[in-house]
């Protein structure tokens, strides 16, 4: 059993990862979006633990919204309950639960929470054709299913001039500093993993979803408004990592440790991770992944 197993102190952690690299001028084009005086309704797919909901209050994005928050892990879901609250009290933000809707109200603006803890294909087969929404949010998420497949369904979600903000779209790049042995074959064994990947019978992943989004966003008629890098980028020094990064970097070399199980030898994976733990230890290892981000409409 792996030390690094806690999925929603992973997603708290990469929290400010996120900060640091998401594009501003995609950034820019959604804020403009949300600055709308009229409730809007938003979907976020995949959204974990809630950390997009901080961010877009932090800042100072949002209006009146009505937002769902959907995740297939129930655990996900009910750290985003338990979390949310805090946060807001951290903020200066108010909150209380109506039934099962958080509100959170800060100076007259108002957001209403509805937490979903489902299969976003699930939601996809059962949602009434007029359940529709101004903005789709997908944040890490996309890179993780059959995107030619599933954009044509998640634009169904969407009122005519709908929008979509998707966000953390890896892209064929994975860069460990400093070198250790077995670099080469263990990055090109993991992206292997990531475009062979099947999940309940389906292909679900592409190495290289990123560049890929651009044809595959015009092919369901959407029309993209905004692109550009996100790429994460970790460093730290001999004092460690900013907030909890070092555990952010700890999860991600032990899940390239899960997905190599059986697919290089178990010598080279081991001393591979160890050597790469070992230098988060010492504040060294320095973490890059190329991703891309997009805003655009569906008209
Ligand atoms: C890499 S995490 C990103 C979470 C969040 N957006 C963030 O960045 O903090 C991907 C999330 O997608 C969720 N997920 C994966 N497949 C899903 C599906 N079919 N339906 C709903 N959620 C799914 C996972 O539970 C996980 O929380």
């Amino acid at each position: 059993m792996t030390k690094y197993n806690n999925f929603p102190r992973y997603l708290a952690s990469k929290k400010t990862v996120d900060d640091r690299a998401l594009n501003q001028r995609v950034w820019d084009a959604l804020a403009e979006r949300l600055n709308d005086p009229w409730d809007l309704e938003i979907l976020e797919i995949g959204g974990g633990i809630g950390t997009m909901i901080e961010r877009l209050h932090e800042r100072d994005t949002l209006q009146h919204v009505h937002y769902t928050l959907l995740d297939e892990q129930p655990g996900n879901i009910a750290a985003a309950k338990e979390r949310l609250p805090k946060w807001a009290d951290e903020h200066n933000v108010t909150w209380h639960w109506e039934d099962e809707t958080l509100i959170l109200w800060h100076m007259g603006q108002v957001t209403q929470v509805d937490f979903l803890a489902e299969d976003l294909f699930n939601f996809l087969a059962r949602r009434p054709a007029d359940q529709q929404y101004d903005l789709l949010i997908a944040h890490a998420f996309l890179d993780l299913v059959d995107i030619p497949a599933t954009l044509p369904e998640l634009f169904k979600t969407l009122k005519p001039n709908g929008n979509f903000y998707f966000t953390i779209n890896f892209d064929g790049e994975t860069i460990f500093e400093p070198d250790v042995p077995d670099d080469a074959e263990v990055m090109a064994v993991y992206h292997r993993t990531m475009d062979e990947r099947i999940t309940n019978g389906k292909p679900s992943g592409d190495s290289h979803a990123g560049r890929h989004l651009f044809t595959h966003l015009r092919n369901a008629g959407a029309k993209i408004e905004a692109a550009g890098a996100s790429d994460w980028v970790v460093f730290g020094d001999e004092s460690g990592y900013p907030a909890d990064e070092a555990y952010f970097l700890h999860f991600i070399v032990d899940t390239v440790r899960g997905a190599l199980d059986g697919k290089i030898t178990p010598r080279q994976i081991e001393s591979w991770a160890s050597a790469r733990h070992a230098q988060i230890e010492r504040g060294t290892l320095v973490y890059i992944a190329h991703q891309l981000d997009f805003f655009g409409s569906v008209p």
